[in-house]
Order: structure tokens, then sequence, then C-alpha cells
């Protein structure tokens, strides 16, 4: 029987938490051991009791349900704990499996650790993005949910309504949104803004994107080129510094017009492009609102602070990071469900973990197993030489060179 820790998360204002009552409840039904750190879903609103009732057994030595711990479930990757001052991954037995966000391709020290250490990580910003792992894509589930609350914030802090209204007091005009990037918070931002009576204007670089925001009942915004704009893995490339300047210049009588923009606008690995210049914001009315999603990743407007709220020039700016945290129930509802998922397809129904390698969304998303860093994809990006056969995982952990192959190139898709 294997036991899963699940502790609360150590990130300074993280609400949410790695398994809600409901998933504990099918995991002990499915023979683990749970532990759940005091107070763990205080901050999504789930009492330690309502673990209990699930299943669950309440951990108040907390260095202890590290060491116990053949699972650690969490939402960000293991950190220095300030209460204890060493780093979570230290206090793992070896062998213990890790499964979080990780994002190994830029944060290397922290794989280096997780190998040294020799914990096996699975990174849940790694899953292919294939149909098969849609209900283990964490990366959707939180980013619909960013979307959702950036439309949100840009209503709540826009001085004017939304909706078109028509009143004795006469006639209110709709505000105007530009929404730039249309992947799963975009969408959303764009669905909820639209549910809210704003007029939606969408800028995207991938032209697949043009009839999803066309369905949704919102204006897109063309930008001609001739480029290749979208990798085979259906993402954004990053664009050529002539283009940007072109789709700046395209999108900016929008912008300047609009009441509240909204960006979402990222290419996998890299600084997130800049599309509205500090000149652009100066142009825009006072009063108006820009809520940058992409503040983490450098901001898609050029005065973004990250995690503040500015006024620049009488434009709120608004940077905050992890948006999906301000909701933290249905955020967690949601990332748990898509653990479970991942537990579920590495573990057998006796509890045990059967890591295939030869499975495209194992070898897709494990880092580091038995002493070394297996991800092809983090491999490369490390600068290390492939892993020879001998030290590839070897019978029911091998893997073909065409899996990995694939693999690499699915999880290439967000890295
Ligand atoms: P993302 O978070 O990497 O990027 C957000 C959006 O920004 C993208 O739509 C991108 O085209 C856009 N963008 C990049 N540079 C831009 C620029 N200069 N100007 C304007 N927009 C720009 O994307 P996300 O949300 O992670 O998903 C993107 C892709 O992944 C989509 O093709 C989506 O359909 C696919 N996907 C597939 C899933 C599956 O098959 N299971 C699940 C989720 C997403």
């Amino acid at each position: 029987m294997s036991i899963i820790f699940v502790p609360k998360e150590v990130t300074p204002d993280e609400t949410r938490v790695a398994a809600t009552p409901e998933t504990v409840k099918q995991l002990v039904k499915r023979g683990f051991r749970v532990l759940v750190q005091h107070d763990a879903g205080k901050g999504s609103f789930h009492s330690d009791n309502d673990y209990i009732d699930a299943g669950a057994e309440i951990c108040r030595e907390v260095e202890e349900g590290y060491k116990t711990a053949d699972v650690l479930l969490k939402f960000h990757a293991p950190q220095e704990h300030p209460d204890f001052g060493k780093h979570e991954v230290s206090m793992l037995k070896k062998g213990a499996l890790v499964i979080s966000f990780l994002w190994p391709l830029q944060e290397h020290e922290d794989v280096k650790r997780l190998q040294s250490h020799n914990v096996t990580s699975f990174a849940m910003d790694q899953i292919p993005r294939i149909s098969r792992a849609q209900d283990m894509d964490a990366l959707s589930s939180q980013s619909n949910i960013a979307g959702y609350k950036a439309a949100l914030m840009a209503a709540e802090a826009l001085p004017k309504l939304l909706p078109l209204m028509m009143t004795a007091a006469g006639t209110i005009k709709p505000a105007k949104i530009v929404i730039m990037g249309a992947g799963v918070a975009g969408l959303q931002a764009i669905a909820t803004a639209k549910r809210l009576g704003a007029v939606v204007e969408v800028s995207d670089i991938r032209p697949a994107v043009k009839e999803q925001v066309q369905s949704l009942g919102a204006k897109f915004i063309e930008v001609e080129s001739d480029e290749a704009l979208e990798d085979e893995g259906g993402y954004a490339k990053e664009v050529s510094k002539d283009f940007l300047q072109k789709q700046q210049e395209v999108v900016r009588q929008h912008v300047v017009a609009a009441d509240a923009v909204i960006t979402t606008a990222l290419v996998p690995g890299k600084r997130a492009p800049v599309l509205i210049t500090k000149d652009m914001v100066e142009e825009m009315k006072p009063g108006s609102v820009i809520v940058d999603l992409a503040a983490e990743q450098g901001g898609n407007c050029e005065v973004t602070t990250l995690n503040r709220q500015i006024v620049h020039n009488g434009v709120m700016v608004i940077g905050h990071a992890q948006l999906a945290a301000k909701l933290p129930k249905d955020a967690s509802e949601m990332y748990a469900r898509n653990i479970l998922t991942v537990l579920k397809h590495l573990f057998d129904k006796e509890a045990n973990l059967t890591l295939d390698f030869e499975d495209e969304i194992t070898a897709g998303s494990i880092v580091t197993h038995d002493g070394e860093i297996v991800s092809a994809r983090v491999r490369e990006a490390m600068e290390l030489p492939e892993l020879k056969k001998e030290e590839a995982p070897s019978e029911d952990e091998s893997s073909t060179d065409e899996t990995d192959g694939k693999a690499s190139e699915d999880a290439s898709k967000k890295s």
C-alpha cells in the first residue's frame, strides 16, 4: 500500500490544495493511505474534518509526513520549507514520487535536486496535450479559471457598465473589451466578457483560432502575415520583430478605443511577447483597464508590474499572477481531479506504482527516476547527452526511441 502525503502549500498566498475530500475518498477506496497536513485545505474551504470523513488521517507532525510519504502531492514545485529551514525534497525518502507543477525546462536546479535525492518526479506541466490526457491537463483547468477571473477583474475595475443598457435615464453603450491571445485562458475570458454583455474583439496569431473566436460571438482582428505562426503541436511560435511591429500597429487602434484589454498571449518556453507598448497605454482613455495574465512570463504590456495593480496615466494595469488561486475552491477541485487521474494512470488497482515508459503520458511527464534525468526533452534543455540504453529505465520501464520522440514532441508543446 502506498502512502500519500498532501502538505499545505508553502508558497505565500497560495490557497489551492492538491487533494480535496472528494478525491481523497476515491484514493482511499483504491487502497492508498492518505495523510493530509493539518489545515492544508483551509485556503480552499475544506476542513480537517471533511478530510477525516473522506478517510484521510490528519498529520500535525509535518516533517514526519514528508518522511513517510511514498507520494507527495503538491501544486507548486517543492521548495525551501520556511518552518523547517529545509528543502521539501530533502525531507523525502529516496525513491519517493513527487507530483506537482515543476517547470523542468526552466528550473534546472530543481531537476538536479530531485535527481540527486533519487526522487521520481512527475511534472503536471509536461503532460502531453493529447485527448487521452485531457482529464489530467492542469494547465488547461487552471487557465480556464484564470481567464474567467480576468474578465471579472476587468469588469470590477472598470468605471462603466459592461452591457448595453436602455433605461429611462438614457442608453448606455456596451463596454468594448479587447482580448489578446485566444488559448484556453483567452477563450474563457471571451466567453465570460460576452456573457457580461461586452463587445469583444480578439487578436491571436494562430490562424486556427479565428473560427473559435467567431463562434463565441467575438470579432477577430486580422494581422496579415507570410510567416508560419504555429508549430506542429498547435502552439504559437515566437514571431519576428517585424511581425510584432506590424501586429502592434494593427491592434493599436483597437486597444486605444477599448475600455478594457485582457492579455493572455504566451509562447511556450519564451518571454511573453510585448503587444501593448507604453505609448499605447498612454493613448488609452483614462479609466480603462488592462489585465495582464502574462505578467509572470514578463507581461504582454510594457508597463505591467508583476503582482501589482498600478495606474499608469489614468489606466489601471493589473499584473497579478496565478489568478486561479483567487477561486481556490473550484481551482482545487479541478486540480485535485487532474491529479487523481494521474494517480490512476501511474498506479495499479492495488495502489502500487507501475511506471510504463512506453506510455506517451508517463514518458512525457516523468522528469527524474532512479537517480537519472529520464525526460529526453529536459535533458536537451539542460544540454545533457541522450540517456544511453543501459542507463534508461529497463524492462517494464523501458522506452523505445520512437515513443521517446513522440512523448518529447508532445511535451514540448507547452514547455
Ligand atoms: P498558451 O498559454 O501557450 O498561449 C495563449 C495564446 O497566446 C495562444 O492562443 C497563442 O496563439 C497566443 N499568442 C502567442 N503569441 C501571440 C501574439 N504575438 N499575439 C497574439 N496572440 C499570441 O496556449 P494554451 O492556452 O496553453 O493552448 C494553446 C494550444 O494548445 C491550442 O492549440 C489549444 O487548442 C491546445 N490545447 C490542446 C489541448 C488538448 O488537446 N488536450 C488542451 C489544451 C490546449
